[in-house]
């Protein structure tokens, strides 16, 4: 088989999707695949190279706008190539915290309140502290990454990070500070073979205050306890909660939920339906976890896409 690795891209995320994809293509070849190939859409011959080259199937790894949006699954239904994930109208759900949130709810998943508006429709400052409260965090809609995020200690702070979130996407969301412990889980297959992978826990280090970008990826491997540390009902319903999410948004494939354990119980965070794929990122290390080596996990998601 023939299978091109979509990575690099155009989003904030092009590095992270660089470094993805060519673990990827490491994986796929270690697993068989005896023609594997990294090709960057960004790159001016890229439609020629799609429509010319015979590909069997498409890996996609790419990251953020443009490539976990649906753009490019549309493109690539448009040639009439399989690709792994989601179809083009559950990516774009699912990159949209809002609408995503929409359907959580919609399945009775728990998630935090929160308001969402754009430039035009902006809401005064104390209709936004009377929905989440004095700390907040403020996040563009449609982004990943934690790309424009930041954390609102209070409500001063509110409008300079509104501002921020703006210059990374053309909506924003202002969300309740929930405090827990933050998780994140895979769901992994299709119909009856859906299932979640082991549950990591973030160790977000005590200098920094959220699981922000520079931590993503300084020295992440010490910043993983897999398993979480969770009672043991807590830890399967955080796991039933990451496969109930991808079904609420119609994934397909592979996802991964990210949630922060409460006293109350879980709280969605958002569902991330083209993961990171990094040496470093959560989802290898999940499977390793779970007995699972990644060129396995990767070879799956092939199968899935040609199904
Ligand atoms: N958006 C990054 C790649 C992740 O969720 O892993
Ligand atoms: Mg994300």
């Amino acid at each position: 088989l023939r299978i091109a690795v979509l990575a690099g891209g155009t989003s904030d995320e092009r590095e992270i999707s660089l470094a993805s994809g060519k673990n990827v293509v490491h994986a796929l070849t270690e697993a068989g695949y005896g023609s594997v190939e990294l090709i960057d859409p960004a790159a001016p011959t890229f439609l020629e190279r799609m429509t010319g080259d015979g590909w069997d199937a498409a890996f996609i790894a790419l990251h953020g706008i443009g490539g976990e949006d649906g753009r490019i699954q549309h493109v690539l239904e448009f040639l009439g190539i399989p690709y792994t994930a989601s179809s083009p109208l559950a990516s774009g759900i699912a990159m949209d915290k809002d609408l995503s949130k929409l359907l959580y709810r919609r399945a009775g998943l728990p998630v935090a309140p929160s308001v969402t508006f754009g430039r035009a429709d902006m809401l005064p400052l104390e209709e936004i502290v009377a929905v989440v409260g004095e700390q907040s965090f403020v996040k563009p809609v449609v982004n990943g990454s934690s790309y424009g995020i930041s954390l609102a200690k209070d409500p001063s702070e509110l409008a300079n990070a509104i501002e921020v979130a703006f210059e990374h996407g053309e909506k924003v969301m202002v969300e309740k500070r929930v405090f827990g412990t933050e998780c994140s889980v895979a769901a992994v297959g299709d119909g009856e073979t859906l299932r979640a992978l082991p549950v990591v826990e973030i160790l977000v280090p005590e200098q920094s205050e959220f699981y922000d970008l520079e931590v993503k990826y300084a020295d992440p491997k010490d910043l993983h306890r897999i398993p979480a540390c969770l009672p043991e009902d807590v830890y399967a319903q955080v796991q039933e909660i990451a496969c109930r999410a991808h079904e609420a948004l119609g994934l397909y494939g592979i996802s991964r939920t990210d949630v922060i354990v409460t006293e109350d119980g879980p709280v969605i965070l958002e569902t991330n339906n083209i993961p990171g794929m990094t040496p470093e990122s959560l989802v290898p290390d999940e499977a390793r976890h779970a007995g699972i080596p990644f060129s396995e996990l990767c070879a799956e998601l092939v199968d899935l896409a040609l199904k």
